[in-house]
Parts: structure tokens; C-alpha cells; sequence
């Protein structure tokens, strides 16, 4: 085993070792009101109580999502299984700024309960989210969102909220890569799970 450093010109590219990454669907409101949407693998819990959620977008120039944010000062946060990976890359390329991403790539919406902003029918768990606050950390601007209300679909987890992945697989995205004109996006497939026994110590 022999470990080789990073070298300095690509430093930027640091985040590639934290890969895979655990996309999310961002839902916002595009001004007109109607319903943005687009995948976020930087993404992650930051706080149990309060309950606060992380997300952080490209600033400069901000994309959609950042840009409606700031303007609503809500968003939910939506997560998907695979049975939506096409439409979550789909999600993911640049549209016409004055068309619904949402509808074009033809989600159901979920109404939400406490706020305007709708989420996605087809995804195992939404969270309505409001914005805390958002820090500019670089070339991103991390977004706080304190989570008012958690929706899913009971069939995909146990009692215990852990997801059942033999049959609501988890969207977990490795890479992109260009290839024959294209681009490739790469999931990891679940296969099982690996269980660790840990005994409680006798006292
Ligand atoms: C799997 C995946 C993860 C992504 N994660 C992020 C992310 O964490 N932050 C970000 O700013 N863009 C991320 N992107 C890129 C955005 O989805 C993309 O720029 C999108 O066009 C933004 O849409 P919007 O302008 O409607 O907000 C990701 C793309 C993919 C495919």
C-alpha cells in the first residue's frame, strides 16, 4: 500500500475523496410560482435539536435554487430512490430560466404542510425547511434550513425510521465523466448489509 499527496493544482478537487455522495432534490419557488427542482450532494444534517439541515450551492453565479431561497426564505429537501436517478440527472442540466423544471421533467407535487413550497410525490421522504441562515464559505453559500415538518412513505422504513433498502433503493452517486459526446453519471448499487454485533458490556 503506498499513499501519493494530492498534488497542489488540484487541491480543489479534495471533495472527490468524500465521494459517494447522498443527492437530495431541492424543491424552491421560481418567482413566477412555479415549482424549481434540482439534485444537491453537498447536503447534511448539522443539528438534532434544533433540527437543522445543511445544504451548500454553487454563489458565483448563484444558481436557481440559491437565488430562490434568498427570495423565499424556504425550500424542501427531498430524497429520493432510484426509481427517480434519470430524472434526478435530468434535474440537474440547466433548463430555460423562464420554464418549470419541475413540470417539464414531470414530477408530482406533494403539498406541504407548513409552508408554500411543494415537495416531490415520488421521493421516500420530504422535509419542509425554512432558512435559518446562510454563510458564504467560498464558492459556495452554505444554507441552514430549521426542518418544521418530515413526510415519507411508511412502506419504505421500519418502526425504527431505518430505510428498508431491498426494496426502496437509496440514490448514492459516485461520478460524472464525459464520454462519447456525453456525460456518465455512476450510482452505487446497495448490495445487502453488513451487520456489526456489539454486545452491552455487564456491569
Ligand atoms: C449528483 C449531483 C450532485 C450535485 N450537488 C451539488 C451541490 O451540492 N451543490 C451545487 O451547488 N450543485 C450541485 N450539483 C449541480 C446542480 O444540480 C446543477 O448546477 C443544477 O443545474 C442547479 O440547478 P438550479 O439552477 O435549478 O438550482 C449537483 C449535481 C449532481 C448531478
Amino acid at each position: 500500500m503506498a499513499k501519493v499527496i494530492l498534488s497542489e493544482e488540484q487541491i480543489d478537487e479534495y471533495w472527490s475523496f468524500l465521494q459517494p455522495s447522498r443527492p437530495a432534490m431541492l424543491t424552491t419557488l421560481n418567482k413566477d410560482g412555479t415549482i424549481n427542482v434540482a439534485p444537491f450532494g453537498w447536503n447534511m444534517p448539522v443539528s438534532a435539536n434544533p433540527p437543522r439541515v445543511s445544504v451548500a450551492l454553487v454563489n458565483s453565479p448563484p444558481n436557481r435554487t440559491l437565488t430562490n431561497i434568498r427570495r423565499e426564505k424556504e425550500f424542501v429537501l427531498n430524497i429520493p430512490t432510484m426509481q427517480v436517478a434519470d430524472k434526478l440527472v435530468q434535474a440537474s442540466y440547466q433548463h430555460p430560466s423562464d420554464v418549470s423544471k419541475f413540470s417539464v421533467i414531470g414530477f408530482q407535487r406533494l403539498e406541504s404542510r407548513v409552508i408554500q413550497t411543494p415537495g416531490i410525490a415520488e421521493c421516500r421522504a420530504s422535509l419542509e425547511c425554512r432558512l435559518f441562515k446562510e454563510v458564504d464559505v467560498g464558492d459556495h453559500t452554505l444554507i441552514l434550513g430549521d426542518v418544521k415538518v418530515v413526510s415519507f412513505e411508511e412502506e419504505d422504513y421500519t418502526k425504527d425510521l431505518t430505510l428498508k433498502i431491498d426494496q426502496a433503493w437509496p440514490v448514492i452517486h459516485l461520478d460524472q465523466y464525459r464520454k462519447n459526446g456525453g456525460q456518465v453519471h455512476s450510482f452505487v448499487k446497495t448490495a445487502g448489509l453488513h451487520n456489526i454485533f456489539v454486545p452491552y458490556n455487564d456491569r
